[in-house]
């Protein structure tokens, strides 16, 4: 076997996934399992990534003067992207879109008329409400009418320009709501096909491209049915493509049941092998998407179409459906999956305050989102880690556990203690000579301080009046002494902080002779008295302080030089040894770089009902679950193991669980609270955490109906 055969056969073996039940072989989830996960991707292609926006809204035109009444929505919105780095997608669409007409004169925003027939009109204030709720990074899809033809979608065309004028947030437009429907809805003559759907959705495309001509389109917008060409084959090769129309996405919709069908119940909705078949369907789907140049969205999805059904869609079933959905579906590459909502439907992820006829607050479906946005929270803030998914396929397909590893698309080392002794060669190199060159420098030489002494003259006056009488002979010489004044040039020099000088020459002037007696005489005639005054200068000192800030620039650069050579390279050997004693058992885990296994999702579906009557209603569902259907007998709880973490970290280890599959209240994410009036989070989740040991592998129980969610938080 070569190098090359050899490693491939190692990877491929790493990559072999399969679980074993220790006690248990049937299909019910045992009291012991191992899931053995592979620890590493072969590269960030072999698995598809991870929207950001992955879970996102659907609601109708109608109701959204009733979401918007409330912060309630924009809150869950922004706890989603506070998790996951980015907003929900808003999907405004359904069966009323189909209904509606846009009439500029309306002073409300969305009103219900019985004429022609139950219709919905929209008026210019609706454009206002729904950009003023959303904040900009909210990408919507806009829903317009097909099925009205009388004016030749004139209305079509003006209610799609008037939505792109008014809400920047608009991102896309759909055109038409179900097409392969309008037929048995007799909105549409028998015979008429996916072909006649796509010549009537080009037409009106390409007359909202003519005024709008960045448009972009979301088509099929299918029920699923797949039959008459309504598949994204046949709308493909009709020539709807990326290509001519910008098509970003092509979108179908799937709900796991049927209210209208009479197809509801609780236990089939957690069977994960009923699941796996429904999404089956889609693979030509998505092929096809791909082949015509765009992504698959689910953009209306949820528990049971026509509106949900009580007792399913309302019950904590449908919080473990939707994670198990939407990993398999993003697993399928689906991009993103739009969960349809209305004000007070069984399948709302909560009632706003508001709705009529029941109290606002967050149903059990929710935490099966607010868990997945604890799955696909950023490692770190401003983290650009996408999240990998990888369904881990069991022996045997059993239908009551689900599980998926969730990986991510840095290629990072794994911090991993190496069982051994390990010995690393460093070779240096000869050194030779350094030079370090800094130019442009500006130094500041600061405070060259220098004392200067001036003499100044201050005149100062004495008098003195002699009483005494004298005889003065007529001739009188008096000597008079002058003042000289001299001057004198110093020069002081400076030693600055560069070791240069700097000279200044100051002139001091100063008096030759200090002192002067001038006196004078004046004499009375009358009593012959005289007065002697004299005036007697003297010389006052002052000094003062001068400080000089010379700023130096230099105009060639500073070079340091270090020399140091070495005769010959020099080989360093190190020797790392981890003493672990159980490291030796990992087995193959990998020391290379990769992509690693971030998080898994263990979901125990095995079906358990509560009996405890407190649980089976809840403040915001129409009816409590009947008190009946309390499964016989104790709630299991299993011993999973699990590998492909690294060995020696930690784990946090976060809980999705209810009372029951048939509850209605108590469902709780590891103890996150709510406020039900506005959906703030009012008690911060607490989730616990595990040891990955040193033989590889993770060990937790999960109770049946419920799902466990492990983060490896030093995988970035
Ligand atoms: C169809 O649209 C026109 C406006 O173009 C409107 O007057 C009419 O009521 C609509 N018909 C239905 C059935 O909604
Ligand atoms: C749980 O209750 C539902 C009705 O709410 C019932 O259809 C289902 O069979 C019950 N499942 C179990 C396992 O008890
Ligand atoms: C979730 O757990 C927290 C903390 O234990 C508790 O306050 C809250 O009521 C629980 N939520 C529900 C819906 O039971």
């Amino acid at each position: 076997m070569g190098l090359q055969s050899l490693l491939t056969s190692t990877l491929f073996s790493l990559l072999c996934v399969h679980i074993l039940f220790i006690t248990e072989s049937h299909a019910q989830l045992g009291y012991a399992a191992v899931i053995n996960i592979s620890p590493t991707l072969p590269n960030t292609a072999a698995a598809p990534m991870i929207d950001r926006s992955f879970i996102s809204y659907s609601l109708e035109h109608m109701a959204m003067p009733t979401f918007l009444n409330s912060p309630m929505l924009n809150n869950l919105m922004e706890l989603w992207k506070s998790k996951t780095g980015s907003r929900p997608g808003l999907r405004i669409g359904g069966s009323g879109m189909d209904k509606t007409t846009y009439v500029p004169s309306l002073d409300q925003p969305v009103m219900w008329t019985a004429n022609p027939s139950s219709q919905y009109l929209v008026g210019p204030s609706y454009f206002k409400l729904v950009r003023e709720y959303f904040p900009s990074d909210t990408q919507i899809t806009f829903g317009l009418n097909l099925v009205n033809t009388t004016d030749n979608w004139q209305n079509t065309v003006e209610f799609a320009v008037a939505a792109d004028e008014s809400i920047p947030q608009v991102d896309l437009f759909e055109i038409g709501n179900e097409p392969d429907l309008y037929v048995s809805g007799k909105q549409r003559p028998r015979g008429w096909t996916g072909k006649d759907y796509a010549e009537e959705w080009k037409s009106v495309a390409n007359r909202v491209k003519t005024v709008l001509p960045n448009a972009q389109f979301q088509p099929a917008v299918f029920a699923g049915s797949l039959k008459d060409n309504f598949d994204l084959s046949s709308l493909v090769r009709a020539g709807i493509n990326n290509y001519q129309f910008k098509i970003p996405t092509y979108s179908l919709h799937f709900y796991a049941q049927s209210a209208c069908s009479g197809n509801q119940n609780l236990d089939r909705l957690v069977d994960h092998n009923i699941l796996g078949a429904q999404l089956q369907r889609f693979n030509p789907e998505l092929a096809a998407a791909e082949a015509g140049g765009a992504r698959f969205t689910m953009a209306e999805s949820n528990t049971v179409s026509c509106s949900g059904f009580v007792d399913v869609s309302d019950t904590f079933a449908s919080a473990l459906w939707l994670v198990d959905y939407s990993l398999a579906a993003a697993s399928k590459k689906i991009e993103r999956i739009y969960f349809h909502n209305g004000p007070t439907t069984p399948y709302s992820f909560f009632i706003p305050k508001g709705a009529n006829g029941l109290e606002s607050g967050i149903r059990p479906i929710y935490y099966g989102v607010y868990f997945l946005a604890e799955a696909l929270a950023l490692p770190e803030p401003g983290s650009t880690t996408k999240f990998m998914v990888k369904p881990i396929s069991l022996p045997g397909s059993p239908s009551d556990i689900a599980v998926y590893g969730l990986y991510s698309n840095r290629v990072q080392r794994p911090n991993l203690d190496v069982a051994g002794t390990t010995k690393v060669a460093y070779t240096t190199t000869v050194l030779t000579t350094k030079t370090m060159v800094s130019t442009d420098i500006f130094e500041t030489i600061q405070s060259v301080s220098t004392k200067r002494i001036f003499k100044s003259i201050a005149t100062s006056t004495k008098s003195i009046t002699t009483t005494a009488v004298f005889i003065v002979p007529k001739e009188t010489v008096f000597t008079k002494t002058a003042t000289l004044p001299g001057t004198k040039l110093t020069t002081i020099e400076n030693q600055l902080l560069d070791g240069s000088t700097m000279t200044q020459t100051v002139e001091i002037a100063y008096p030759m002779i200090t002192e002067i007696v001038l006196p004078t005489i004046t004499r009375s005639r009358t009593t012959s008295q005289r007065v002697y005054t004299s005036w007697v200068l003297s010389t006052i000192w002052t000094s003062q302080e001068i400080t000089l800030t010379k700023i130096v620039r230099r105009t060639k650069p500073l070079i340091y030089t270090t020399s140091s050579v070495y005769a010959a390279p020099i080989v360093v050997t190190s020797t790392q040894t981890t003493t672990n004693p159980q490291a030796t058992n990992i087995g193959n885990f990998p020391s290379y770089d990769g992509v690693f296994l971030a998080r898994a999702v263990i979901l125990n579906l095995s079906p358990y009902n509560t009996s405890d009557e407190k649980v089976l209603n809840c403040r915001s569902c129409s009816a409590p679950s009947p008190a009946k259907y309390g499964t016989v007998g104790p709630r299991k709880s299993t011993r999973m193991t699990v590998t492909g973490f690294q060995p020696g970290h930690r784990l946090k280890l976060v809980r999705l669980r209810g009372p029951g599959l048939n509850a209605k209240a108590g469902v709780n994410v590891s103890g996150i609270a709510f406020s039900e009036e506005t959906g703030e989070v009012t008690y911060t989740p607490r989730p616990g955490s595990i040891y990955v040991e040193w033989d590889g592998t993770a060990r937790f129980d999960i109770l049946a109906s419920e799902a466990v969610l492990l983060v490896d938080e030093k995988v970035l």
